[in-house]
């Protein structure tokens, strides 16, 4: 059970054009790691779930022989479908879709299913155990994302660092304290991704930490568009006042770096991998 309420089309309303400018990436090894982990030799499919606007699957597209990507999102699939061609990836599809509606979609089979900071979103258990039958035997469940706690903060590229907390009490002046979602609010953080895949029959996954980026370097419009690619951000839940909260975050942003340059520290890339037995 996740007490998750269903899907609300509106998460991420607004946010897809923002994503790929504002996201900071996952580390340059993420590739090279879940290769070597999950033997990919270009011969297996990949299914991508909750793709938002491609990253992971165009990332791993080269190391399979088909990418699907899926999500519900209209807006982030045409995104992802626009960074595909602009990476030259061309060995993946774009389907729309629900995580929950996995059983229903006639996806075929894989040996690599996906979740980039989207397994939370869903029905954790119930999504897990439709994965386990569509992988072939042998075949992986790859949870990713980003992790500050893996070690001691870095040493970055010397700009101040994106100011979190004053972002985040604007946008609570804004919106108020409690984190909103869609047309409600986001529900309390649930356990780890690790305690949901050990109620399933994955059992007790494993974890690989690839280490994250130190130089990413964001400007006031990246900050911005960082903000307004997460769903309790995004751009629709402003309604009129969305001039007036960019306006007054970039006042923030310019008072505290003089560049108008900032570090963006995401953490470590966390893969946490799990298989079907052969
Ligand atoms: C934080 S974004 C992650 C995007 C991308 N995977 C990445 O690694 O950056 C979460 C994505 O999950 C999608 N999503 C939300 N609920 C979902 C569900 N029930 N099934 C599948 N995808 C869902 C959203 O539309 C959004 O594109």
């Amino acid at each position: 059970m996740t007490g998750l309420p269903a899907y609300d089309p509106t998460l991420y309303k607004g946010s897809a054009a923002y994503y790929l400018r504002g996201r900071p990436p996952y580390s340059l090894a993420l590739r090279e790691a879940v290769s070597a982990e999950c033997a990919l030799d270009g011969t297996g499919r990949l299914l991508d779930v909750g793709c938002g606007p491609g990253v992971l699957a165009a990332e791993l597209a080269p190391v399979v022989y088909e990418a699907v990507g899926l999500d519900p999102d209209p807006d982030m699939l045409t995104e992802a479908a626009r960074h595909a061609a602009r990476a030259g990836v061309t060995n993946v599809r774009w389907v729309q879709g629900l995580a929950e509606q996995i059983p229903d979609l006639n996806l075929g089979i894989f040996r690599l299913v996906t979740f980039g900071q989207s397994f939370h979103w869903t029905a954790r258990e119930r999504v897990a155990e439709s994965v386990y039958d569509l992988l072939e035997p042998g075949g992986s469940i790859v949870l990713v994302g980003h992790s500050v706690d893996k070690r001691p903060e870095p040493t970055g590229p010397g700009h101040p660092k994106i100011p979190h907390e004053a972002i985040l009490a604007l946008i609570d002046s804004y919106l108020g304290s409690r984190r909103r979602s869609g047309q409600g609010y986001q529900g309390p953080p649930t356990d780890r991704w690790e305690a949901a895949l050990r109620r399933t029959r994955f059992g007790q996954p494993r974890e690989v930490v690839s280490p994250g980026r130190t130089d990413i370097v964001q400007d006031s419009d990246g900050v911005l568009a960082n903000y307004l690619s997460m769903s309790f951000c995004a751009p629709h839940l402003f309604g009129d006042r969305l001039d007036s909260f960019e306006a007054e975050l970039r006042r923030t942003l310019a008072e505290r770096s003089p560049s108008g340059l900032f570090w963006d520290w995401p953490g470590d890339t966390d893969i946490v991998i799990a298989d079907k037995p052969r």
